[in-house]
């Protein structure tokens, strides 16, 4: 399904001698004793989800999807990066015959949430409101907002319009969903934020934008079972832990995230707060970055090939894209583009690709790992979300960090409560 290879990396060690490590660090992942173990939910959730609930979210997108034009998911960090990485990469930028949705609750830009908030006002529309610990101030802002411009339109019974998922029990959100009585999908408490795409924080919003999300979970089960098998020669989650490991020794401090397709740019957002968030900690961790190629060799393609050389790149190859069309040929040719006519898009796409990877890796000696993909679809989708956990999982424990936590964001947060006079 996934291949990962690990040929132009300029490994100077093998990924074998590291089977030890792994193996402990594995114990400890699946036998739940290491850093972490409380927030290990996700590890066999494509297996023990709740299938009462995935049933009902399903029956509540179909209502939401008849009725609505627009579905605003509002959530920031890991309660939307997840949905919004998985609608795009699957659906496209700009799908046919979907419901629109649109992000709210992750910005304190007032020219974004006016804008957003007067687009709306003549739409038909409902919100997602999505957080955990239903006290984000970036959500509850935008929530509050948006339940004031439903109440101008239904009055009182605008909360016929709020679909909440949060924490199960406690919260300042689950205590407005017990009193006002929204339609409320829950986040199991052992499921951190940024893992959670395959709970009702990702699934409600996928369904709705008309995601087979039966196909997206037997993607991520798959990949739950190929990946229980801690042998390096077999585990391309656990290679690509461990490659990781070893460039950070040869002195790459930074990870990019590479792909030539623009829907799968916020599927590096959702990747970036992944290895960010749970790797940045006591001064350790490679720094996320990402670009989408071609585009972006005209604006980052002369410091990969000629900068500094603190960067390798993880490549994402998607062998067959969601759509293509051939390049016309014009009898004028005033443009000397009928060289390629005849030709897909597609191809010239791979083909930038294939004379991009030999100047960065030859010529640029950028060590690239790269990851291929068959498809944008839901089940690749599924399957390499996992993929991606468990390779943090990993990697983080081979360096002994505790990847489920995130005590670093609390202080800019202290700071802003203060400032803003926050009891
Ligand atoms: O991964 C995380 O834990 C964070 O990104 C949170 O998801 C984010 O801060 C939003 O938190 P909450 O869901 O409590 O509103």
């Amino acid at each position: 399904m996934i291949k990962f290879n690990y040929e132009k990396a300029y490994l100077n060690s093998k990924i074998e001698e590291y089977q030890d490590v792994v193996d402990a660090a594995h114990e400890a992942l699946h036998s739940k004793t290491g850093k972490g173990n409380d927030y290990l939910g996700w590890l066999d959730w494509p297996a023990n989800y709740d299938k009462k609930e995935f049933d009902r979210i399903k029956t509540v997108a179909e209502k939401v999807k008849d009725d609505a034009e627009v579905l605003v998911v509002c959530g920031i960090g890991g309660s939307y990066l997840g949905a919004r990485a998985a609608i795009e990469m699957i659906n496209g930028l700009y799908p046919e015959n979907q419901i629109e949705v649109m992000y709210l609750g992750n910005t304190l830009s007032s020219t974004y949430i006016k804008q957003s908030l007067e687009y709306l006002r003549d739409k038909k529309f409902y919100v997602n409101v999505i957080s955990k610990s239903g006290q984000t101030t970036e959500t509850a802002i935008a929530f509050r907002l948006l339940k004031d411009l439903l109440k101008e339109q239904y009055d009182e019974d605008y909360s016929q319009y709020i679909i909440a998922t949060s924490d199960p029990v406690n919260g300042t959100l689950r205590k407005e969903i017990n009193e006002v009585g929204y339609e409320s999908f829950s986040i199991p408490a052992n499921i951190g934020g940024r893992f959670s795409v395959f709970t009702a924080v990702g699934l409600f919003p996928l369904a709705v934008a008309g995601i087979d999300i039966d196909v997206l979970m037997k993607g991520s089960f798959d990949a739950m079972e190929a990946f229980e098998n801690p042998d390096l020669s077999e585990n391309p989650a656990y290679q690509y832990a461990v490659a990781r490991r070893i460039l950070e020794k040869q002195g790459k401090s930074v990870e990019m995230l590479v792909s030539y397709e623009f829907q799968m740019t916020m599927f590096a957002e959702w990747w970036k707060q992944l290895f960010g968030e749970s790797e940045g900690k006591q001064g350790r961790g490679i720094l996320p970055a990402s670009v989408v190629f071609s585009t972006d060799l005209h604006s980052m393609g002369q410091f990969v090939q000629e900068g500094n050389k603190l960067l390798f790149e993880t490549l994402i190859n998607v062998e067959t894209p969601n759509e293509d069309l051939l390049f016309p040929s014009d009898d004028a040719d005033l443009d000397n583009m009928n060289y390629l006519a005849g030709n897909s898009i597609d191809y010239v796409n791979s083909k930038a690709q294939e004379g991009t990877l030999a100047a960065h890796y030859e010529e640029g000696s950028v060590p690239i790992l790269q990851i291929s993909i068959p498809d944008m679809g839901a089940y690749t989708f599924g399957y390499l979300i996992y993929f991606f956990f468990k390779s943090i999982a990993m990697t983080s424990y081979l360096i002994d960090i505790n990847p489920f936590d995130q005590p670093g964001v609390e202080v800019y947060k202290r700071n802003m409560f203060k400032l803003l006079g926050k009891e």
